[in-house]
């Protein structure tokens, strides 16, 4: 199973310009990586997705966020036909900062399933809610709730998926403090969502950045990473990359 390494790039940068240079400047920096075991994505801000996708080549293409319905009247929304329009392959789905604004694990379930539908991978992002220190069975808890709730109806044994564990206190804008989880505490945590869902990649979140990252690279249980602010900083996001395909 390769592992995955996804640019988050939420709602930045603020010009198509800047946006054009950070991805040439991945994928260029990717040409000197061997990438037999691992895969890039950019999620980009839906409106850079066709200018991202004429920059790059071996970088696959993400979304942050998928509408749940197929067509129709739903304004402000992006569907999974319009998304593989621009090559979009992998959506992540419920993510803590959408969870802030109010998505419920029901309409992420549904996020889900049309992903799968239309062979979108989907990033079920898991972790909102659980807080620094908090006990192992307490944050066990909640991931089991949210990832039962959200691979509802899913065919975990088929479908190719991937599960974020990623604590809205760990996130390094915005809601989080930007203190990333000790390595060992992930490796725990993804060990656990792993014996519930073998077949998934389990990927980290939180904070990494070109310092935390060979801690988490270190981790064999560790799949990869969903990578913010350091994404936006090429040379930083091609360090995380190096790391994780070192190990
Ligand atoms: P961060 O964001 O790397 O800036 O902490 C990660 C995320 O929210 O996916």
């Amino acid at each position: 199973m390769k592992r995955l390494i996804v640019a988050n790039w939420k709602m930045n940068p603020q010009s198509v310009g800047e946006a054009r240079k950070i991805a040439s400047q991945i994928e260029h920096g990717l040409l000197a990586i061997k990438r037999e075991t691992i895969e890039v994505a950019i999620a980009a801000p839906f409106i850079f997705l066709p200018m991202v996708k004429q920059a790059v080549h071996f970088v696959r293409l993400g979304s942050q966020n998928i509408s749940a319905h197929s067509s129709g009247a739903y304004t402000g929304e992006v569907s999974a036909k319009q998304l593989l329009e621009f090559r979009v392959s992998l959506a992540l789905v419920g993510h803590s900062e959408r969870r802030a604004l109010g998505e419920t694990d029901d309409l992420i379930n549904k996020k889900v399933l049309i992903a799968l539908e239309h062979k979108i991978e989907p990033v079920l992002c898991v972790g909102f809610g659980t807080k620094f220190g908090m006990s192992e069975s307490a944050e066990k808890k909640i991931l089991m709730a949210q990832l039962r709730l959200g691979l509802r109806d899913v065919k975990v044994r088929s479908e190719k998926f991937a599960i974020l564990y990623e604590p809205t206190w760990a996130i390094s804008r915005g809601v989080g403090s930007g203190q990333a989880v000790a390595p060992s505490r992930a490796a725990l945590m993804i060990k656990f969502i792993k014996s519930k869902y073998p077949q998934a990649r389990v990927l980290y979140g939180g904070s990494i950045d070109s310092k935390t990252a060979a801690g988490f690279a270190v981790e064999d249980v560790i799949d990869g990473g969903v990578v913010g602010a350091a994404s936006l900083r090429p040379q930083d996001f091609l360090e995380i990359v190096k790391s994780f395909n070192n190990y």
